[in-house]
């Protein structure tokens, strides 16, 4: 297998964007990528596509190959282009496969896009109950914040892990969105903001949420050997790995660990030949706010049932022994579903470029992503390092 770096990224505002469409937004960013990578359209042999539900939310399907014509890849060039789905594990996906695609010899320029234009209809919560068991949990009444506040019931139950401590997950989230110009929300939170927000699913309220977001983010890969005819400063990929579980939460043996992240983030330090301790900070899936402490616990970072405390005690912030999600995370940059498993690439390469401005994460080399469909039956997890 070939080593793959990357070598070019771009995204979007993310947020309600009324101004804007699913195809021009999918086009900003890929023009964006393509631009910061100095390829040119001639050279891109191959594009793939995450989004979640285009179908649903604007009633649109065949997305590869309308986001391939509107970047200007399918009429002349004729470039293959292919959407990828795996509800909010869409972008990581779309990343794994044009990473596969590169490291095989398949092709050599790729581009790796994720989009998704949610605000557009009223019933976003029920599209998005798609991505769990329709028959055994949605048509039950399961909706996602309902799913993660039985996530959040049993981690208290086993842990002790207090309200408090959960709002500080999103203090420190919109904390870090508020140094970032693309997030949804950048207004600094205080936990009583949190405390105070209305209920969405006991224990969970507003704040714990990630919001509805429009966006799109696009990154371009290519063998390593080549990537410094492109940049000065390619990010390699030392790890790419998928793990899976069952749809259902109510199947799996323990609710509070995800055992599709244990297996991916397990796999993914094997191929990265590294230990924990290497890491200098990660971005992980905070649909909810319990969702980021299960994140870095079943990733290896933090004994289970102490991230509470660990969150309590600031080592989650820039500066901390763990940086989780500078880019303000899914709760303060947004989530627009499919976009945000690429969203999670571009702030990676953002960190390891020494780009970030005032959320840069002092010397870091080795960046790492979590990315979750569902409630975790679908989990991938990249790790990428300063060439
Ligand atoms: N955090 C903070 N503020 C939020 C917010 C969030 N998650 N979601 C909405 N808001 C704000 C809006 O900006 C708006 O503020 P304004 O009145 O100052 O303009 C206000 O709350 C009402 O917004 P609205 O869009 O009507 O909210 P809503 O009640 O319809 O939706 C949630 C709120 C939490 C139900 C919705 O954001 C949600 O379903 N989130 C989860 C999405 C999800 O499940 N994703 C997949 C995860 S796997």
């Amino acid at each position: 297998m070939r080593e793959v770096a990357v070598i070019g990224a771009g995204i979007t505002k993310f947020g309600e964007r009324w101004d804007t469409s699913f195809r021009d937004l999918c086009t900003e960013a890929g023009i964006a990528a393509i631009g910061d990578s100095n390829v040119t359209g001639e050279e891109i042999d191959e594009l793939f596509v995450g989004s979640m539900s285009a179908g649903r939310f604007i009633g649109q399907e065949h997305v590869g190959a309308l986001v391939s014509d509107y970047v200007g890849l399918g009429g002349e060039l004729h470039v293959p282009a292919t959407r990828v789905e795996a509800a909010c594990a869409s972008g990581g996906l779309a990343f794994r496969q044009a990473v596969a695609s590169v490291a095989s010899g398949m092709s050599d320029i790729v581009i790796a896009a994720g989009v998704e234009k949610m605000t557009d209809v009223g019933d976003a919560t029920d599209v998005l109950a798609g991505a769990a068991d329709r028959e055994w949990e949605s048509f039950a009444g399961a909706t996602f914040p309902g799913l993660y506040a039985m996530i959040a019931c049993d981690y208290m139950h086993k842990y002790g892990l207090t309200r408090e401590q959960l709002a500080k997950v999103s203090v420190k989230n919109h904390h870090n969105g508020s140094m970032n110009r693309y997030a949804q929300f950048q207004n600094e939170i205080t936990v009583s903001t949190v405390m105070n927000s209305s209920l969405v699913a006991s224990p969970l309220r507003l704040f714990d949420c990630s919001p509805v977001s429009d966006g799109a983010a696009a990154v371009v890969v290519c063998p390593l050997e080549i990537a410094k005819k492109y940049t000065d400063t390619p990010i390699k990929v030392i790890a790419s790995a998928q793990a899976g579980d069952t749809i259902a939460l109510h199947d799996r043996p323990d609710f509070s660990t995800l055992g599709a992240t244990v297996a991916a983030g397990n796999k993914a330090f094997a191929q990265a030949h590294l230990e924990r301790k290497d890491i200098d900070f990660v971005e992980v899936h905070d649909c909810f706010t319990i969702a980021e402490l299960c994140a870095i616990e079943d990733l290896g970072f933090v004994k289970k049932g102490e991230a509470g405390k660990f969150t309590e005690e600031g080592d989650t912030y820039i500066g901390g022994k763990l940086p989780v999600n500078t880019s303000g995370g899914l709760k303060a940059c947004g989530h627009p579903v499919g976009a945000t498993g690429i969203k999670q690439i571009w702030e990676v390469v953002q960190q390891l470029r020494g780009e970030a401005g005032k959320r840069q994460v002092e010397g870091a080399e080795i960046g790492m992503t979590q990315n979750v469909g569902g409630t975790g039956a679908t989990v991938v997890s990249h790790i990428l390092r300063r060439d």
